[in-house]
């Protein structure tokens, strides 16, 4: 069955962006010239997703406002016969585009669940849009797509990580291997230091079948006392297929200041405007 929906859990509070964050959600800090959440949205489009399902919270107004028509900016721009260009992949349809509100902090797993109506009897992709994966040839969902096509199941985008930040992370014990594809033995969330089965994280891609929302309904909480969609995920393993994809192309942890900050500096080196002029800049910078 094709994959037709995405749900984007983005009721974060981004507590590691204050004071940036008190009054703009994280998922609209900008890299280069783009929200976070539109690059979520625009490898969500390429890889042919038709419904947006946001799980959103307070305060996330923006986001909304963000994927709907500007009518007032649009008409404006065209009066003076400028271009809109740059607003192409914002204008998400009230067919394409669902908001539903996760009520309290009580973990990615609880928020998934939150979509579990729109989401109905269908597998369907989850994308974490602080995770900003930037594929070499197609997007990383596009390319757990492709495996999909051949395995079916659930799958996760796996990402080897240095083995003392596995405690960050959702990890995989991984089984045979057999190109891009690991089977997934075990999953386990947020591993005590030295206790991790591999260093094979997941970098927040998913696709599931949809069993996943009955798990998560009865799910009690796990690591940092939360719901953790990962033990929910674990539950699934030996009842359906479950595989690991190894993603062809980079990480940024746009949730750490770190990531965020090498993020917009890499992207940014990249853009045909002014990629050189920042590199030359940065190079007499740093010297
Ligand atoms: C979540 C997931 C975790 C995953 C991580 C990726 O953790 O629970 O399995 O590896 O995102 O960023 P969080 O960062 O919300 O603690």
């Amino acid at each position: 069955m094709t994959i037709r929906k995405a749900v984007f859990p983005v009721a974060g509070l981004g507590t590691r962006f204050l004071p940036a964050t008190k009054a703009v959600p994280k998922e609209m800090l900008p890299v280069v010239d783009r929200p976070l959440i539109q690059y979520a949205v625009d490898e969500a489009l390429e890889a042919g997703i038709e419904t947006m399902i946001f799980v959103t919270g307070r305060g996330k107004g923006a986001i909304e406002d963000h994927f709907d028509i500007a009518f007032e900016l649009e008409r404006t721009q065209a009066d003076r016969g400028k271009s809109v260009a740059a607003l192409e992949g914002t204008r998400l349809t009230p067919g394409n585009a669902v908001f539903v509100r996760q009520q309290e902090p009580r973990g990615l797993g609880h928020a998934i669940w939150c979509a579990r109506d729109i989401v109905g009897n269908e597998p369907f992709a989850i994308i974490l849009p602080d995770e900003l994966l930037v594929g070499r040839h197609k997007g990383c969902l596009a390319q757990m797509i492709d495996q999909y096509e051949k395995v079916g199941g659930n799958l996760v985008c796996a990402l080897e990580v240095p083995a003392e930040e596995t405690p960050s992370y959702g990890v995989i014990d991984p089984g045979a291997q057999d190109g891009v594809l690991t089977e997934v033995k075990g999953l386990v969330e947020k591993p005590a230091l030295g206790t991790a089965p591999s260093n094979l994280m997941l970098p927040g891609r998913y696709i599931l079948q949809p069993e996943v929302m009955d798990l998560l309904a009865t799910q009690e909480a796990g690591a940092g006392g939360e719901v953790q969609l990962t033990d929910s995920m674990a539950k699934l393993i030996g009842q359906q297929p479950f595989h690991g994809v190894t993603f062809d192309g980079e990480r940024f942890d746009c949730g750490s200041k770190l990531g965020f900050a090498q993020a917009n500096f890499a992207l940014a080196c990249r853009d045909a405007a002014m990629g050189d002029e920042l590199k030359s800049w940065a190079r007499g910078f740093l010297d």
